[in-house]
């Protein structure tokens, strides 16, 4: 109980960007409450009071597909993960965070069909000269905590190690290189390469490792047993396969999409 009243807390002075879908007769007249963590740019981050991203678009795309409206909040991403894990009882009908399909959070949430492949990248400065992953083993690294870079680092680094470091935010894993603290930061792609290119003054080394790191498929989260599944599958599918969501990859991943690999 008392859990719950941090968790609605949090979300009331969360930023909250109320959107309509639309049609309120599809779904019931009810606005669904959606949770994420924007601090993930260019995947969801905060611009002034408005949260931004491909998340952000592609949510929007898929709600009005489905003829539903939603409002988007910024919980943070432990809070997401808890909140939702209630079930029947989450205060939050689902989450849209960059977050990875994987076999042990489908122990305990359901997803939608994948809508992005990703990958873990490695962060460092200029010339720190780290090839791959293994190479991190003796290092200091940052990570967001609950995410599957520390799940990764945590294989390479050993399970106990103080020098994996673990931050609520991956912006603050961020800082933290930027500060010196660590050597390497580990984060999805498009994040990585997002904040390379918006600090040219400050020169970093982006590393790829395709051995150690495996591809990955963000799903939009719901409580295990949720009946918005379905309806938000379908949409997903439809949106996956737009010329909107080429349009939306390009304007903030930078490239062209390559969907190939998103099967259901
Ligand atoms: N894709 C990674 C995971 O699922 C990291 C996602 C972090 N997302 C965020 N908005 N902070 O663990």
């Amino acid at each position: 109980m008392k859990k719950w009243t941090t968790v609605g807390m949090i979300a009331l002075l969360g930023v909250t960007l109320a959107a309509c879908g639309g049609n309120e007769a599809a779904s019931g007249g009810e606005t669904l409450k959606i949770a994420t963590d924007a601090s993930y740019a260019p995947m969801e981050s905060m611009d002034k009071d408005k949260i931004v991203g491909f998340d952000v678009d592609f949510l929007d795309a898929v709600m009005k597909e489905a003829g539903l409206s939603y409002e988007l909040t910024n919980t943070g991403w432990d809070p997401l993960f808890a909140d939702l894990e209630k079930g029947e009882k989450s205060a939050y009908d689902a989450a849209i965070s960059a977050i990875s399909i994987s076999d042990d959070r489908k122990k305990t949430y359901d997803f939608s069909i994948p809508y992005f492949e990703s990958v873990n990248m490695i962060l460092t400065k200029e010339g720190a000269g780290v090839k791959d992953a293994l190479e991190l083993k003796d290092k200091k690294v940052a990570v967001q905590g609950a995410t599957t870079a520390e799940e990764l680092m945590k294989g390479i680094m050993g399970d106990g190690n103080t020098d994996l470091k673990r931050f609520a935010s991956n912006a603050e894993a961020l800082l933290e290189l930027d500060k010196g603290g660590v050597d390497a930061v580990v984060a999805d792609f498009a994040v990585v390469q997002a904040y390379v290119e918006n600090n040219p003054d400050k020169k970093f080394d982006a590393i790829f490792d395709k051995t150690n790191f495996a591809p990955e498929y963000y799903g939009i989260m719901f409580p295990k047993g949720s009946e918005l599944k379905a309806k938000i599958d379908a949409a997903v599918e439809k949106v996956r396969a737009s010329a909107e969501y080429k349009e939306m990859y390009k304007k903030w991943i930078g490239v062209e999409p390559d969907t190939s690999d998103l099967v259901n």
